[in-house]
């Protein structure tokens, strides 16, 4: 019987993958009230490369105080956050698990202490205080903040940057009608609703060494009656492709949808954008089963899967399906034993 290709490597830009697994970004809540990385950090991600996680992408961090989710999300909007980080992405990589980042912008998402702020003065629903509507002022200062954190992650060591372009935080704020109804450059056509998706990514692009991986994490389809069709976001990402070296398809988060979850629910658009966009992409949504990791790989429904929840729940995810294969590389010598009873 052949390896599962789960453990086959992959080469994504400048990464030597060692399997196609990959941690998706995950907030995990937990940085100090300056945004600082924390032990916690530092034990769960560690924990997850030693459960031989091939590239785990950290979690939604903030290029601005009120561009987090929330106030416990990790920052890189200041030098003093980079440290920490510098000493995280060190300690994932003695793993041999290569480590990304994920910039974020939360627009009308953030749910804090601060004014949040989005295209478009629309609370994202009743739980939330409506947003102050950018200037473009504003609008150019946040796309110099993403540039200012592209600079900080290489300096902390990341291999690789994922712009959330998902989820309905700001950069999906903008690309979608359904939150943004401005009347200016950056509103109405898709070409001035992509604008600033397109003024992060040059200003990204400027300072990211032309080396390493620069990828999007993007909702495929919105659910929503007003939303972005799956054609336009193909449309979109056929905008940016050059620009672009890996898309991360997940979907919705931008207004209330209700749909319909089950293992692969997400794989549809992934395979469209894959085979219209051209680049690597990584599936994700309930794929935390090695029987349908393998069909999504062998049937190159994507390049690369991620698993989130299902590695919050068992970081040895790999490690064990390693060892059921009996692919040794994938059982740390100083876990030998639990596979040897
Ligand atoms: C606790 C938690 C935090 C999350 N935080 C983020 C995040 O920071 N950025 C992001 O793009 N998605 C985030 N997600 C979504 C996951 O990355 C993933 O896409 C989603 O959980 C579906 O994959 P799964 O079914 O394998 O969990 C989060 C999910 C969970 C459960």
């Amino acid at each position: 019987m052949s390896q599962p290709k789960l453990f086959d490597p992959y080469q994504l830009k400048n990464l030597e993958l060692k399997n196609r697994l990959v941690m998706p970004p995950m907030c995990m809540y937990s940085a100090n009230e300056d945004g600082i990385v924390t032990d916690f950090h530092r034990t769960h991600y560690c924990t997850r490369a030693i459960g031989g996680v091939g590239l785990i992408i950290v979690e939604a961090t903030g290029i601005a105080p009120n561009g987090r989710i929330s106030d416990g999300d990790l920052g890189l909007w200041d030098d003093s956050q980079i440290a920490g980080l510098q000493d995280l992405v060190a300690q994932i990589k003695s793993y041999d698990t290569h480590v990304g980042i994920q910039l974020n912008h939360g627009g009308r998402k953030y749910d804090g202490k601060l004014q949040a702020v989005a295209p478009s003065a629309i609370a994202f629903d009743d739980n939330y205080g409506i947003p102050n509507e950018l200037t473009s002022v504003q609008i150019k200062e946040i796309v110099a903040s993403f540039q200012k954190a592209a600079i900080r992650a290489d300096k902390a060591g990341f291999d690789m940057i994922e712009i959330h372009g998902a989820h309905g935080y700001l950069i999906n704020q903008f690309l979608s009608p359904h939150s943004n109804k401005r009347i200016d450059e950056y509103g109405g056509t898709l070409e001035n609703r992509i604008r600033f998706l397109k003024e992060v990514i040059a200003a990204i692009r400027a300072v990211w060494p032309s080396s390493k991986t620069l990828g999007i994490r993007i909702s495929a389809v919105e659910y929503l009656e007003d939303g972005y069709p799956l054609d336009e976001m193909v449309g979109i990402l056929k905008q940016i492709r050059d620009d672009i070296d890996v898309i991360h398809v997940s979907t919705g988060g931008n207004g209330a949808a209700s749909y319909h979850v089950y293992p692969g629910y997400q794989l549809k658009p992934a395979e469209v954008i894959k085979k219209e966009v051209g680049l690597p992409t990584i599936a994700v949504g309930l794929l935390d089963d090695i029987k349908l990791v393998e069909e999504v790989l062998n049937n190159d429904r994507a390049d690369l899967v991620a698993i989130g929840r299902g590695l919050l729940a068992n970081p040895y995810f790999a490690m064990q399906e390693g060892a059921k294969a009996r692919i040794s590389d994938m059982v740390p010598f100083q876990y030998a034993r639990a596979f040897r009873k």
